[in-house]
């Protein structure tokens, strides 16, 4: 039944749906009231580690880049993201006493299998995160935990994208001091997600006007960039528009060339810093034709902002700011008539090399 599209067209629309109860299932099924059920020979070991390697392949990568945050700022340990692909033939010199996270959905792709053999015949220390517990890459790590996000059909991740960062938000926490309530602010995730699904009337008429061209940006600062990443991913995946994900700052450095009247350029805006600097490169932007649009937190909202979004905790932003952005490409490809739940060319998982 779980696999089931119920009342909705599309898988995709399902699974973005589903994100407040997979956040909430997440807490139920890793909170013990307040303490946290994780396996104390994993701690200790990523404790004992000197860097944290984060290895995994498309969303799930971009997943990492926010678990890189999660644990640099709640631990205080170096963390690295890379590629699979990459890190399986070039390696970078690695710290003396390094812990690896895979971070796989499927937990079947080959390019992080790949890495894992290298990893298991030089003993390092592993974890998986994923989706499926029985899968193979669980099944070969040191450690594995379950992201519990229940099966995802769409080939376009949505639900499990978000179900990964709170895993390693769990993960970070508990490696941490614990000075906030997580549970807390995660079930505050949760229903920031639900009160923005609620009425997305105004996004779909943002899409319909601007989202037919040949070409997307978004762009954003610090963690933003990576959530740009991923809308970006997300919006050329399904809707076959050429997206970019920038660093706000970085494109003026040459790809503001590709500007052209009617671009739509989408500014991803969750921290009170970069607030100004985003907003101006926007107007950069505008002055050269494109269509300025932002999806910003209540605190930091200007007349005028499109898409806004229910303050969270400042380290679980990243959850809240992607969704607009799954709906937007659902949308764009919606309106396109494109194969939302299968695009082309596209696998689930990935199998070979
Ligand atoms: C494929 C899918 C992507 C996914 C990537 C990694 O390319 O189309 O949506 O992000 O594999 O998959 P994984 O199962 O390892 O997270």
């Amino acid at each position: 039944a779980a696999a089931e599209k119920g009342n909705y067209d599309h898988f995709m629309l399902k699974e973005i749906n589903e994100q407040p109860g997979v956040i909430r299932n997440i807490i139920s099924k890793y909170f013990n009231n307040y303490e946290i059920n994780l396996n104390p020979s994993l701690i200790k070991s990523i404790n004992n580690s000197s860097r944290i390697y984060i290895l995994a392949a498309g969303t799930s990568m971009h997943a990492g880049l926010v678990g890189k945050r999660l644990l640099e700022q709640l631990t205080n340990k170096p963390v690295e993201v890379h590629i699979a692909s990459e890190f399986a033939y070039y390696r970078p010199i690695l710290d003396t006493n390094p812990f690896f996270i895979l971070i796989s959905q499927s937990g079947e792709t080959a390019d992080l299998r790949a890495c894992l053999t290298y990893l298991r015949s030089n003993k390092y220390k592993t974890l998986t995160i994923t989706n499926v517990i029985t899968s193979t890459l669980a099944r070969e790590a040191d450690y594995a935990l379950e992201i519990y996000a229940g099966p995802e059909i769409a080939v376009a991740s949505t639900k499990a994208y978000i179900a990964q960062i709170s895993v390693l938000a769990i993960l970070a926490y508990e490696l941490s001091a614990k000075d906030f309530d997580l549970k807390l602010e995660l079930s505050k995730v949760a229903q920031a997600i639900e009160n923005f699904l609620a009425d997305t009337e105004n996004l779909q008429a943002l899409v319909s006007k601007y989202f037919k061209k040949e070409h997307a940006f978004y762009i954003g600062r610090g963690i933003d960039y990576a959530t740009a990443l991923e809308a970006a991913l997300k919006l050329k995946e399904i809707s076959y528009i050429h997206t970019e994900g920038f660093a706000a700052g970085e494109l003026k450095h040459g790809t503001i060339a590709l500007i052209e009247d009617g671009t739509p350029v989408i500014a991803l805006i969750s921290d009170e810093t970069i607030n100004l600097n985003t907003r101006s490169n926007l107007h950069e932007v505008k002055s050269r034709g494109a269509i300025p649009i932002i999806v910003t937190l209540e605190s930091l909202k200007q007349k005028g902002d499109d898409i806004i979004l229910d303050d969270v905790h400042p380290l679980l932003t990243p959850l809240v700011m992607v969704v607009p952005t799954q709906l937007i490409s659902y949308y764009a490809a919606l309106n396109l008539g494109f194969d939302i739940d299968k695009p082309r060319n596209l696998a689930k998982s990935v199998t070979v090399e």
